[in-house]
């Protein structure tokens, strides 16, 4: 019976990343579906969830993406929503590949020092892999603040990563390199989650940052999001401070995105988000 992966994205088109590592984890057939949103989502699940015997469920399966990871939340949830006793489907939330590269990131930090009692400042904060790394950050114990340009912006992204998680983000209003590098004054953690290309902060903004210790960078398009680092980076010392770039983790994410599409193919009850694709994470870091 053929593997099927509905990708349900919030989007105007489905994402062309998440189709390809949703056949690279398995998926025999990747079905994108765009637009989506909890009110149109229902006759879609109905008819993931009608079509195949208890025992042949376990061969459909729900991937949510898209760049609005507040979006996704609700369609996420929406989705689950249309389930009941005997008729679901396996279900993952990944907007913008948020889980599993805040996820690998995190994790990677994780390997190299504790990230317990920490101040860890997410830099751009407010999209979906930077609202995601927090709350993974805080979970792990450390302090953790968030950057947008716009303290407004900030401040959603604190509120909605507070409803979600129970957690607590200090927002902080960041408009250029030199704000940022003020707001990262005290971090041991710099986690640069930017747009692709924007440079955060330049070499000279932390080289003689005496109290950090730690830098991870998910943008892999140059410029990158924290100048003097390398995208290969795993781990390298630089200014005597550990960079993860965004290549150098971003074999871990890869190897989880596709790990866990793999994981929807096992059963037919498999709700994977940010909790579960973070332990699986730091199993495989
Ligand atoms: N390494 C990997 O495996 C991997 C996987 C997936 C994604 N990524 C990368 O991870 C990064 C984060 O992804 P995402 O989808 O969460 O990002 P995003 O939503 O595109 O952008 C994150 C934030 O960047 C800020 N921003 C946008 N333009 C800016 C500018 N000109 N100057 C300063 N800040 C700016 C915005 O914050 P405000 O408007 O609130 O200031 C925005 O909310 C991206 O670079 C993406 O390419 C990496």
């Amino acid at each position: 019976m053929k593997k099927l992966l509905f990708q349900f994205d919030t989007d105007t088109h489905p994402s062309v990343f998440d189709t390809v590592v949703g056949y690279d984890g398995g998926a025999d057939h990747v079905i994108g579906h765009a637009g989506l949103t909890p009110e149109n989502i229902a006759s879609l699940v109905e008819g993931a969830i009608f079509t195949r015997a208890p025992k042949d469920k376990k061969n459909t399966a729900i991937f949510v993406g898209g760049s609005d990871m507040e979006a996704g939340q609700l369609l996420f949830k929406a989705v689950q929503k249309c389930f009941f006793p005997g008729f679901q489907v396996s279900v993952m939330l990944d907007s913008n590949g948020s889980n599993t590269t805040a996820a690998a990131a995190v994790a990677k930090l994780a390997t190299t020092h504790s990230l317990q009692g920490k101040n860890a400042v997410v830099l751009a904060g407010t999209g979906p892999v930077g609202q995601r790394a927090a709350a993974m950050l805080a979970q792990e114990g450390a302090n953790v603040a968030i950057t947008a340009r716009k303290i407004e912006r900030a401040i959603a992204a604190s509120e909605n990563i507070k409803k979600r998680f129970g957690v607590d983000v200090t927002p902080i209003e960041a408009f250029d390199n030199a704000a940022r590098a003020k707001a990262t004054e005290n971090a041991h953690i710099i986690l640069a989650t930017g747009a692709a290309g924007v440079e955060l902060l330049s070499l000279e903004q932390w080289q003689n940052n005496p109290n950090l210790e730690m830098i991870a960078d998910a943008n892999a398009t140059p410029p990158l999001g924290i100048g003097g680092t390398d995208m290969m980076d795993k781990g390298e010392l630089r200014h005597g401070k550990v960079i993860w770039g965004a290549i150098g983790f971003g074999t871990l994410k890869l190897a989880l995105h596709r790990a866990c599409v793999s994981k929807l193919f096992e059963d037919n009850k498999q709700i994977l988000d940010a909790e579960n694709i973070f332990a699986l994470a730091k199993e495989m870091a």
